[in-house]
């Protein structure tokens, strides 16, 4: 098990496409999984993408937590930590959501996305079966931004309002300024 080093905005590894994984339940795989969720673990993440570790395959972790699921109206004990490689996401419908997004690749700040706001989600996981599962709100959105991790997409390039972009730090203060006015 290995901490790995997050490659941040800039890094010409987050802009590539990321090769499909051939073997999923390869040696080496399995040990670039243990250590991409012990990674999260230690930043405190949602979610990780391998390119975000500076290897350009399309593995993907993420979990979400209950409370963020219920502050979107969508019932539920929130998605355990679940492990995708070779994702494919199918759009369900036609509505789309504006929400805000942060990334470990951009570390401080904040910015409003639109997203697709139901998809239909097909993985292997980490033992190399195939799933799938459908996704809506937050957790649909997380599924969203990982991914585009895969295809060398970080969400600034989906904001259509850069006036949103924000220091979390700044963001936080003047939204509990507001609510105190
Ligand atoms: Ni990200």
């Amino acid at each position: 098990m290995a901490l790995l080093k997050i490659a941040r905005m800039g890094h010409p590894v987050l802009r590539q496409i990321a090769e499909p994984v051939r073997n999923p339940i390869s040696p080496e795989i399995q040990i670039l999984i243990s250590d991409m969720l012990e990674t999260l673990a230690d930043c405190g993440g949602i979610g990780l993408a391998a390119p975000q570790v500076h290897v350009p395959l399309r593995v993907v972790i993420y979990s979400v937590p209950g409370e963020r699921m219920n502050a979107e109206g969508e019932d539920g004990p929130g998605v355990p930590m679940t492990v995708l490689i070779n994702p494919r996401i199918e759009i369900l419908g036609e509505e789309r959501e504006i929400g805000p997004e942060a990334c470990l690749s951009v570390p401080g700040l904040i910015g409003m996305v639109e997203r697709w706001r139901s998809i239909r989600l097909t993985a292997l996981g980490a033992d190399g079966a195939p799933f799938e599962r459908e996704a809506h709100g937050f957790h649909a959105r997380v599924i969203q931004h990982e991914c585009d991790h895969l295809d060398g997409v970080l969400y600034p390039q989906r904001m259509t309002d850069m006036t949103t972009l924000a220091f979390a730090e700044e963001a936080r203060r003047y939204a509990a300024q507001a609510a105190a006015d």
